[in-house]
Parts: structure tokens; C-alpha cells; sequence
């Protein structure tokens, strides 16, 4: 199946399409109204981990970003911080009832959906090539997921201190989005959602704050490449 993007999206996309951006994602000026088909995140956690820090909370790898959400002490200015990006996610994402973004520091995932007239042209043989298989269907709708937390399997261990399962971003992008669309996350990381996005043949945009990580989103981006 071809990494075939749907019509309407065929803009000028050359300068945001499978790209990260090593900055806040408070203004995702890059990115146009309605361009993007779903957002899959996990936010930086409230006052736990220092993101200029390697995996294991010892080394200091960055100077701390005064962007970086992580680092706030006050639970109002978190979630203050946290409203401009939420905006920016509204604004970039298209209306569209598969919609959503996920996981907060409970480990719930939220399902958020645009409001608006979702595109429904979407071709049969693109639904076709993104249909769950029966056992997904009975899998993936349960009400818990028994997902594992990443182990030294992962290729970010070690390096970045709050990888999310691949297992779940996989899920959500296989329930909430159809092969060749864009999917954002706004808060990267080490790439777990894009490595998800670009093994589903999907598209996707993200943004991290820390450019030291790199290296470890491009190593989760090429090691799928040679799989
Ligand atoms: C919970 S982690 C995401 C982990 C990711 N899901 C993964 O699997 O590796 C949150 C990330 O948000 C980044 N961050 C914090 N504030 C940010 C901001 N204003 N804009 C963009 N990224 C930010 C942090 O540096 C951190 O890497």
C-alpha cells in the first residue's frame, strides 16, 4: 500500500510533512488550519520528570528550556502552560469523529473528538488496507489494555525518561486514523507515536523541545526503515 496521501491534503506540504520541529508546540505556525487527521499524545508529566535529563533522572543532557512544561512547579501554570497547545491541536486538526489524543499521567487515554463535518471521502481501497482484523476489534475495545511499560527492548531506554508503550500509540492510530493520513504529536519525545504513524503508513508531524533527542527519534525513525 502506497503512503498515498488523501486528496484534500494534497497542499504544499513539503515543509511539515514527516518532520519534527525541535521547539514548543505552544505555536505550530507550520502547520495550517485543518491539516492534520488526528493527534496522538502523551504530556509532559506535572512536576515528576526533568526532561533535560537523560532516562534514568542522572545525567543533565540540556540546558532546561523555559518552554519545557515538565519543569513547572505550580499545578496552575501546568495546566496553563498545557491550554495553548490544546488550541494549537484544535485549530491544526480537521474535524473528524475518529479523532482523539491520548494518555495523561494516570495512564487514562482520552478520546477528543473535533467538532464539524468530517471528510467522508475517503477511497474503499484506503478503508480497506486500514480495517482492524476481528481479533484487533475484540482487542483493542476492551476497557483496559494490559499493555507493558517499555523495557531495555526499547530503543529510547534509557535515554529519554517517559517512553510511552508502542503497543498503545499503535493502537490508537490503527482505531482513530486510515492509512496515508497525517498524524501529530505535539509533544515527541523520543518518537514513539512517529515510529507508530510510519509502520501503519501514516504520516506524521511532531514537536519536542529538547533537540538533544534527536538522534533517538531518527534511530526509532531508521530502524523501522531496515525491519
Ligand atoms: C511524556 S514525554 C513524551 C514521551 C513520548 N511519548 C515517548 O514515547 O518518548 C513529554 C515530552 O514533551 C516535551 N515538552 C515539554 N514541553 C514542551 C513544549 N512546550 N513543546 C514541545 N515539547 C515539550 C518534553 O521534552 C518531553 O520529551
Amino acid at each position: 500500500m502506497q503512503n498515498k496521501l488523501p486528496n484534500e491534503l494534497q497542499l504544499d506540504m513539503s515543509g511539515y510533512i514527516d518532520k519534527v520541529f525541535f521547539k514548543s508546540s505552544a505555536v505550530m505556525s507550520e502547520l495550517p488550519d485543518c491539516s492534520v487527521q488526528l493527534a496522538v499524545t502523551s504530556p509532559p508529566y506535572f512536576n515528576v520528570k526533568d526532561y533535560s535529563k537523560d532516562g534514568y533522572q542522572n545525567d543533565v543532557h540540556s540546558e532546561i528550556d523555559e518552554n519545557d512544561i515538565g519543569r513547572l512547579n505550580s499545578f496552575d501554570a501546568y495546566i496553563n502552560s498545557l491550554l495553548p497547545i490544546w488550541k494549537e491541536c484544535a485549530r491544526v486538526l480537521k474535524p473528524n469523529p475518529r479523532n482523539f489524543y491520548a494518555q495523561n499521567s494516570c495512564e487514562f487515554i482520552l478520546v477528543l473528538v473535533k467538532d464539524g463535518k468530517p471528510d467522508n471521502n475517503i477511497p474503499e481501497d484506503v478503508k480497506e488496507a486500514s480495517k482492524l482484523s476481528q481479533s484487533e476489534w475484540v482487542e483493542y475495545t476492551k476497557q483496559i489494555w494490559n499493555i507493558p511499560i517499555p523495557g531495555k527492548g526499547d530503543i529510547a531506554f534509557g535515554e529519554h525518561s517517559a517512553i510511552m508503550p508502542e503497543e498503545m500509540a499503535r493502537r490508537l492510530i490503527k482505531l482513530y486514523s486510515f492509512q496515508g493520513e497525517l498524524v501529530l504529536d505535539p509533544f515527541t519525545g523520543s518518537g514513539t507515536t512517529l515510529r507508530a504513524a510510519k509502520e501503519l503508513n501514516r504520516h506524521y508531524v511532531g514537536y519536542e523541545l529538547y533537540e538533544h533527542y534527536r538522534s533517538v527519534i531518527s534511530q526509532k525513525l531508521t530502524i523501522l526503515c531496515a525491519l
